[in-house]
């Protein structure tokens, strides 16, 4: 059976190329042909580490196609992936408009049985929406099953959470949905998990904003260590060996940003509340996270007092280590808070220099370097702000000789605060002396 995957984002392409991997024969979809002719050529318009080998692979092999040719590629299909956007819209809910679109078109093209799958992230009940504008705008009453299966994937490890997950959670109401979807994930054997519809919705929201709990949860925590002796990695360290906490998204820090956990806590808060569940816990813990960056700032504050004219290297722009995407970056808030202040700031990241020109064009309160060397040039201060891996192996003794002043604020503990201060440095981390 032909699937189609409708959306090429990050969720879109790592499931049209993870399932052709899979053995399957698919056909990646988007109305963007500008798009569709670039990822053709093997070539993914996101960096991700792996993604293209793995388009490459598979379009050699002529299982996976791409088309700007939607209505084509559903005719196609027995099986279609939905994988377009849900954004926030401005009461914080999602935005269910793309989604909406695509079913109609499904619709229109609803030439035989097929099962629509939602693989975006979508509010509790969204399958009944698509169900009746499928059954309002299809001709006639050809047959079709709506069913959920959430994607987990992380952006900077997405290939290899969509080829080898921990878990695979289908969500179906007829046995022949249930059927299609189990063969389509067979290598996985007992990973896969059949739930209902409205479980399977469920899950995804529920799963990420627990994980932005637990993050929020530990940056309450280092706050805590910061007046008191503990020190908040030992900290975790000490929960984490607790199987029932566990030490995954335990560190604490600048907070969560990136396009799902920020968005997707405020859309589970208003999915509760408009059903009159109170959801305080998760507006908490969202408060916790906005205060993030001031925290931080203050810090820099602390070192600098006065930050105006202030040259100051900043490491790190992109949202997390590994991808170019900066929406809902930390980097973003520090960068607005220290150009109001009148810093001079010098930025560096490996990925992500290209898509924050797009947000703070090159100034000269804003100048983008080649490398953290060039950013820390006559700096007073140095400002890590995302952890890439190539920082923690930085020469930090020749970074100090060609700093103005020796002050590191730390916002992803990178450092080990003894030896940074033995080299010379000021040293400012979170929930750390
Ligand atoms: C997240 C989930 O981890 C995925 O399972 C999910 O599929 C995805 O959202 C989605 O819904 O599409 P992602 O946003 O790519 O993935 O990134 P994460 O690795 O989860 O990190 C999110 C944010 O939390 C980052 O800003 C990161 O720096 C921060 N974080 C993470 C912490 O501050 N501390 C931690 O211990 C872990």
């Amino acid at each position: 059976m032909k699937i189609a995957v409708i959306g090429t984002g990050y969720v879109g392409l790592v499931t049209a190329a993870g399932l052709a991997e899979f053995g399957h024969t698919v056909i990646g979809t988007d109305k963007d042909s500008e798009k569709i002719e670039q990822i053709s050529r093997g070539t993914a318009p996101i960096y991700e580490p792996g993604l293209d080998e793995l388009l490459k692979r598979n379009l050699a092999k002529g299982t996976l196609t791409f088309t700007a040719d939607v209505d084509g590629a559903i005719r196609d299909a027995g099986v279609i992936f939905v994988c377009v956007g849900t954004p926030q819209d401005e009461s914080g809910r999602a935005d269910m408009s793309q989604v909406e679109g695509v079913s109609r078109t499904i619709a229109q093209n609803l030439n035989g049985y097929k099962v629509i799958v939602e693989k975006s992230t979508v509010p509790v009940k969204t399958s009944d929406w698509i169900k009746r504008i499928i059954t309002l705008y299809r001709k006639g009453d050809t047959p079709f099953d709506v069913a959920s299966n959430p994607e987990f994937l992380r952006e900077g490890s997405a290939v290899s959470d969509f080829l080898e997950p921990d878990r695979i959670i289908v969500g179906v109401e007829s046995d022949r949905a249930r059927d299609i979807l189990v063969r389509i994930y067979k290598k996985f054997g007992d990973r896969v998990v059949v739930t209902n519809i409205d479980t399977a919705e469920l899950i995804k929201h529920a799963s990420n904003s627990f994980l932005a709990l637990k993050i929020s949860y530990i940056n309450m925590i280092s706050d805590l260590c910061e007046k008191t002796a503990a020190d908040v990695e030992q900290v975790a360290f000490g929960m984490g060996r607790d199987p029932r906490i566990g030490k995954e998204f335990l560190s604490a820090g600048l907070g969560y940003g990136g396009s799902c956990f920020p968005k997707d806590i405020k859309a589970l808060t208003k999915i509760g509340e408009d059903m009159g569940v109170n959801m305080d816990l998760l507006k908490e813990a969202d408060r916790v996270n906005h205060k993030r960056t001031a925290v931080f700032v203050d810090k820099v504050k602390r070192a600098l007092w006065i930050l105006k004219d202030k040259r100051i290297a900043v490491l790190g722009l992109a949202f997390k280590p590994e991808t170019d995407d900066i929406r809902e970056a930390s980097s973003i808030k520090i960068i607005r808070e220290l150009i109001k202040e009148g810093s001079v700031l010098r930025l560096y990241d490996p990925k992500a220099m290209d898509n924050m020109k797009e947000v703070f064009p090159g100034s000269p309160q804003v100048v983008y370097c080649e490398d953290p060397f060039q950013a820390a040039l006559d700096a007073n201060a140095l400002l890590v702000i995302t952890e890439w891996a190539e920082f923690r192996t930085l020469d930090l003794a020749r970074i100090k000789d060609i700093m103005a002043n020796p002050i590191i604020v730390d916002g992803r503990n990178m450092f080990e605060p003894g030896s940074v201060r033995k080299l010379g440095f000021e040293y400012y981390s979170v929930g750390r002396k």
